[in-house]
């Protein structure tokens, strides 16, 4: 982490960057105009444009740096960690003096972040932890295993498993392993199912229970669509009902979703979700996914780019979590925001009338 020495020396750099001697560097630094050459750059790496979140995670980060007087460098890794690296590397080469990042792979990134760290650029880490590294200075993320806890809590409320007195059918999906957040969200969610299913009131049918056997690579809708065909086949061809389906997230969501929908005759399952991407809001609204968990990303953006902004100017970033993530190099200071329940009864509210989507993408 950011030693004072280091701190000085990137206001140092600041303070040249910005050009004006003889005035307070914070002036400086929150004066400038984006579009100039002189406006200090932030890099942001983000994994992928092939999911919702990120393409608006990145413009909302650069709506909220630009606030605050930076130019943004935005670059999308296509889920590719080398691709990543040598962004990252080439951001580092063009100037950028600080660095906010969703990584691809959690512990593929100690090496380019030492070269961050000997240039003094802070880095905060932006949705998800990077692992094994002590360059990160700060975290912006969600409450990952509150996340999880929703999701399965919502599946145990919706079967009422404290109350019937009957037995039920469920899948178990997880996200990309290489991805920190998944084990967040996978412990959240088992913590509140794994009782049930130890009692014998949920039933796996497929068996494949771990975060290994259940997890799909890449987040990816086709990936996992080709799971979920594969344990209809072996485990429901029968007419096996299936009554849940926990998913992390929308994209592995709607792999499932489309999975179902071509034969599969049974009552409809409890399918979860995260994001609130419109495609699956379509869904919720149609009955077929339960539920959704909305992340606010316009408030992760305005934390992020206030920690860059402190981070640059020596100030220390307010974070309300200093015990869960350790990075395996140290516990990060992070901020967590909360993530909400959305369903087909409230998703307007928080949805449209929070001004998050405009009525017409989501009618
Ligand atoms: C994010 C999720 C997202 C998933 C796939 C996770 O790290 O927290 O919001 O759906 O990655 O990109």
């Amino acid at each position: 982490m950011r030693s004072s020495r280091k701190v000085l020396s990137v206001m140092a750099a600041l303070f040249l960057l910005a050009g004006c001697a003889s005035q307070p560097r914070e002036t400086a630094v929150t004066r400038s105009d984006p579009q100039e050459a002189s406006a200090v750059k932030v890099g942001i790496a983000m994994p992928t444009r092939d999911l919702q979140r990120w393409n608006q995670d990145a413009q909302h980060l650069k709506q909220e740096l630009e606030k605050l007087g930076y130019a943004a460098d935005i670059q999308f890794a296509g889920n590719d960690p080398d691709t990543q690296i040598s962004q990252i590397s080439k951001m580092i080469d063009s100037g950028d003096r600080a660095l906010i990042i969703a990584c691809v792979d959690s512990n593929s990134l100690s090496g380019v972040l030492e070269r961050a760290d000997d240039e003094d650029i802070p880095v905060v880490a932006y949705d998800r932890l990077i692992m094994d590294t002590d360059a990160v200075d700060c975290y912006a993320s969600f409450d990952n295993y509150l996340v999880g806890y929703k999701q399965g809590t919502f599946i145990k409320e919706k079967l009422d498993l404290d109350h019937l007195d009957r037995t039920y059918n469920i899948e178990i999906f997880s996200g990309d392993m290489a991805d920190n957040n998944s084990r967040y969200f996978y412990e959240g969610a088992m913590d509140v199912l794994s009782p049930y299913i130890e009692e014998g009131k949920l039933i796996v049918p497929s068996g494949k229970i771990s975060q290994e056997d259940t997890q799909v690579s890449g987040w990816e809708t086709f990936t996992a669509k080709a799971r979920m065909d594969e344990i209809r086949s072996m485990y429901y061809k029968d007419g096996t009902v299936l009554d849940a389906v926990l998913c992390p997230n929308d994209t592995t969501a709607l792999g499932v979703i489309y999975s179902l929908t071509v034969g599969y005759n049974g009552s409809w399952p409890i399918i979860t979700g995260q994001d609130c991407d419109t495609a699956n809001i379509s869904y919720m609204r149609e009955g077929k996914q339960a539920m959704d968990i909305f992340k606010d990303t316009r408030k992760l953006a305005v934390k992020a780019a206030e920690m860059i902004d402190d981070l640059l100017n020596g100030r220390e970033p307010s974070v309300n979590d200093t015990e869960t993530y350790d990075n395996g190099s140290e516990v990060i200071p992070a901020y967590l925001c909360e993530p909400m329940v959305a369903t087909a009864d409230n998703y307007w509210e928080i949805l449209v009338e929070s001004g998050y989507y405009n009525e017409e993408v989501v009618s």
